[in-house]
């Protein structure tokens, strides 16, 4: 096992590589959408807080549990728990593990999406109408093709291993994302209608911030955006030199990844007044009229109303958006590949094309029943799996494994009172949160 372990080479090799596990769809669509539906500057100070609180603790215990046993979820999740139980602990990786396929198989179908809108600003450029209408119109032969096109990219990614392919990968991607992102935002704010965007989002609407449903969407949007429970982050911490600053690179990766949903609000809500200001229907009732609306209905109209600049801006949107989707794509297939390499035996080719077609399968299942499995897909996804697994690390690293002084080992270079405030705290926080998603 030891010789076909290669890992991060340098600390800014793994922090892009896990800001872009972290930096995805989620930040650039769901954390703006939230924002926007939940009182603005009242929904990012509420994420500020739950970022803070509970998610950066989750982050620094799901990349300790792989950093300290250096090998993949499964196995590591059964090495903390094997004074209590092996068995529980191999289920939770494999309740990990499979996670990382359920997201997979609706998260490639959106990211085939991104590719699909990315190229129709290209037909329409070159009046390949017929291309452009394709690219736009839903139907399952699109979704088919573009899911396939984004698994092979992330395979191809994969195939190459964590050296030279997720981190080399990540260098070229993060820093092509955030340039992208700034000039897009740049370019928004001197439009007429934006500064109306930057009020609504940078200015709280307080009477928002008791409202029970801003805290639970606020925690749903950290856990996914900083790809927790599913195994991303151990893994990837898994593959960090045994003498990595953990705290440090923990912080570095909650910041980078915050701060790329900061910037994607300052893109999106003045985007979406500008938008308003064009004549397009944005918001019913304060609320937006529909998630799915904001990225493949309202930014496309506001696109084509700019004329032919705004073919450039949807282009560079998309791809924004598509270079998002597959930095956290590569890392959720990293979790099964790894194991099958490192448990089964089995070459990392053979395993990346047989996670990639275990992926096709589950995506080709939800393309076909699109109308009632995708969305529930996500909601189980989002609202239980993240939640409870999150959980349950919190309690593996507090009280499961080897209880008592050894926790210390586990806070190492961190204050005495994180320790306790992962073993007490935090648990009663994630409960207090799946109960009132559950039950909500
Ligand atoms: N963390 C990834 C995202 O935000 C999955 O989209």
């Amino acid at each position: 096992m030891a010789e076909i372990r290669e890992g991060f080479q340098s600390r800014l090799g793994f922090v892009l590589a896990a800001a872009g596990a972290a930096v995805g769809l989620g930040n650039i669509w769901g954390f703006p959408t939230q924002a926007a539906n939940h009182g603005g500057g009242a929904f990012l100070l509420v994420y500020f807080l739950v970022i803070f609180l509970l998610a950066l603790p989750a982050l620094y215990t799901e990349l300790y549990l792989g950093h300290s046993a250096q090998v993949n979820p499964v196995e590591a999740l059964k090495k903390a728990c094997e004074e209590r139980s092996q068995t529980m602990g191999a289920a939770a990786g494999y309740i990990g593990l499979s996670g990382a396929i359920v997201m997979l198989s609706f998260y490639s179908i959106v990211a085939g999406w991104m590719l699909a809108y990315s190229l129709e600003p290209i037909a329409t450029l070159f009046n390949f109408t017929h291309v452009s209408e394709f690219l736009k119109a839903d139907s399952n032969l699109r979704n088919f093709i573009f899911t396939s096109i984004m698994l092979i990219l992330s395979a191809s990614i994969i195939l190459k291993g964590v050296k030279s392919g997720i981190e080399v990968w990540s260098r070229r991607l993060m820093p092509l994302l955030l340039v992208l992102l700034v000039l897009l935002i740049g370019y928004i704010a001197t439009l007429e209608g934006a500064s109306a965007g930057f009020n609504a989002y940078l200015k709280p609407d307080f009477s928002q911030i008791s409202d029970p449903q801003l805290i639970i969407a606020a925690m749903g949007q950290a856990f996914f955006s900083l790809s927790l429970g599913v195994g991303c982050m151990m893994i990837y911490g898994s593959y960090l030199k045994p003498d990595a600053n953990l705290p440090k690179l923990t912080l570095s990766v909650a910041l980078l990844d915050t701060s790329v949903a900061f910037l994607a609000g300052l893109l999106i809500i003045p985007a979406l007044y500008v938008a308003q200001n064009h004549g397009v229907e944005v918001f019913q009732s304060g609320k937006l009229i529909g998630e799915g609306q904001l990225i493949f209905a309202v930014l496309p109209e506001l696109f084509s109303s700019m004329g032919h600049v705004g073919l450039y801006i949807g282009f560079i949107f998309f791809v924004l958006m598509s270079i998002a989707s597959i930095t956290s794509t590569i890392s959720s297939t990293e979790i099964p590949v790894a194991f099958l390499v490192e448990n089964k035996n089995v070459s990392r080719k053979k395993a990346t094309w047989l996670v990639t077609l275990v992926i096709f399968l589950a995506s080709s299942l939800i393309i076909l029943n699109f109308d009632w499995l995708f969305g529930l897909v996500i909601q189980l996804f989002t609202q239980y799996q993240l939640p409870l697994m999150g959980l349950f690390y919190f309690i593996t690293v507090g009280w499961l494994w080897k209880r008592g002084n050894k926790l210390l080992a586990v806070t190492r270079g961190v204050h005495y009172w994180f320790a306790q405030y992962i073993r007490y705290i935090c648990p009663i926080l994630m409960t207090a949160v799946f109960a009132n998603v559950a039950f909500k």
